[in-house]
């Protein structure tokens, strides 16, 4: 299906295609974000001419000023969804429409064009018909997207955005981000925070990410997988994890429910998120969105209150956690093995992806 739009993009098919037995080889165990496909979309703006030149072309470095603002003022953010090559062999990708909503609302914090929304999803439909071939099939693997924009104007002054913008979107075949389904320990991070009222924490743009790095590090120092961030003004709240967001089952069997932090406008309003508040009461989980401190989740875990607890993101699907550690100590969730209620969401969410279950919300986006 392709969406209407009043941008237009040229098609310039690459000459110099990796060769299938290279791509097969590749697609087996292709890891996150390390391999790109033939081809990429790139698509400008300037204050005169509004959005133009847009292109699907060969995967290629760009050649940029070394003034250019994003390198300096980082006026820039990108998205990350997947495609998938369903079991029927048709090609889908998931909520693309989200994704283009959200572009729209990160580029009006980040004071920069908005795109309507079904260019966005007609950039990405050409991108992954014409790259097609390396959408890997078989458990987990997909084929990731990441449409992102950054400020290319020449000049290092800081009073007014850029006049001119470069969009882009390239695609990473991707293994599951977090291996198999084991359960992953988390750091609380209470040196550093991440995010702000007022500031960019619901924005995917890179500054977020760059300042999480050394807590990151931190986290891997003291043998945890990632980061969960707390709210900056009294470092007690859950907000979310350094890629993805964060559920708590509470209860078990039929009486189960989840909860999420609350969108305060610091943390990531995710689309798996959005996805699983949608999902889940329709597996009869209830689902709510609330506040959560760190003591009622080390409380809720020693009372059994709080069984199971896990992270959800385009990139992390549906993962565990498993334990907690943090400078005043930690504790184990459940048992410390990926619990049911987790694995249940998981599979209904990963069979609406790939095919196996009905979509009675309507998410899958075929594009062939
Ligand atoms: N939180 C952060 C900081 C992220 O980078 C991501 C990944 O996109 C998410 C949450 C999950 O969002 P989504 O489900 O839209 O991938
Ligand atoms: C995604 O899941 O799309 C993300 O953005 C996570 C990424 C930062 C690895």
């Amino acid at each position: 299906m392709t969406a209407s739009t009043e941008i237009d993009f040229e098609i310039h098919p690459s000459a110099a295609r990796v060769p299938d037995a290279e791509r097969e080889r590749i697609l087996q165990a292709p890891g996150f974000g390390q391999v790109f496909t033939d081809h990429m979309i790139t698509l400008r703006w300037d204050t005169e001419r509004g959005w133009h030149d847009g292109k699907l072309e060969p995967y290629g470095p760009f050649t940029l000023d070394p003034a250019t603002a994003v390198f300096h003022y980082a006026q820039e953010f990108f998205e990350g969804l997947k495609a998938y090559k369903q079991g029927s062999g048709s090609v889908v990708m998931f909520r693309p429409q989200a994704n283009a909503a959200r572009f729209n609302s990160s580029a009006r914090r980040m004071a920069m064009p908005e795109l309507p929304e079904a260019a966005f999803v007609h950039a990405l439909e050409l991108l992954v018909s014409h790259d097609r071939d390396w959408i890997p099939t078989g458990e987990g693997k997909s084929l990731y997207l990441r449409p992102f924009i950054i400020a290319t104007q020449r000049g290092l002054g800081v009073n007014a955005p850029s006049s001119s913008y470069l969009l882009c979107v390239i695609a990473s075949p991707a293994a599951a981000y977090f291996g198999a389904s084991k359960s992953v320990r988390v750091w609380l991070s209470e040196d550093y925070t991440r995010a702000a009222p007022g500031g960019t924490g619901a924005v995917k743009c890179g500054g977020n990410y760059a300042a999480a790095f050394v807590a990151q590090r931190q986290a891997v120092e003291k043998g945890c997988d990632q980061v969960v961030w707390l709210d900056a003004a009294e470092h007690q709240w859950i907000e979310e994890m350094g890629g993805m967001n964060i559920y708590f089952v509470y209860g078990s069997g039929s009486s189960a429910r989840i909860v999420t932090p609350a969108l305060t406008g610091s943390l990531l309003p995710g689309i798996t998120r959005d996805s699983l508040l949608k999902a889940a009461p329709a597996l009869g989980i209830p689902a709510a969105e609330g506040r959560i401190s760190v003591s009622e989740w080390r409380d809720g875990c020693a009372s059994g209150e709080i069984t199971e607890t896990f992270a959800c993101g385009t990139a992390a699907v549906i993962t565990p956690i498993g334990s907690v550690d943090g400078p005043s100590g930690g504790w184990t969730i459940g048992t410390g093995d990926p619990g049911p209620v987790t694995m249940r969401l998981r599979e209904e969410l990963i069979g609406i992806q790939y095919g196996h279950k009905p979509d009675p919300f309507g998410w899958i986006h075929k594009v062939a």
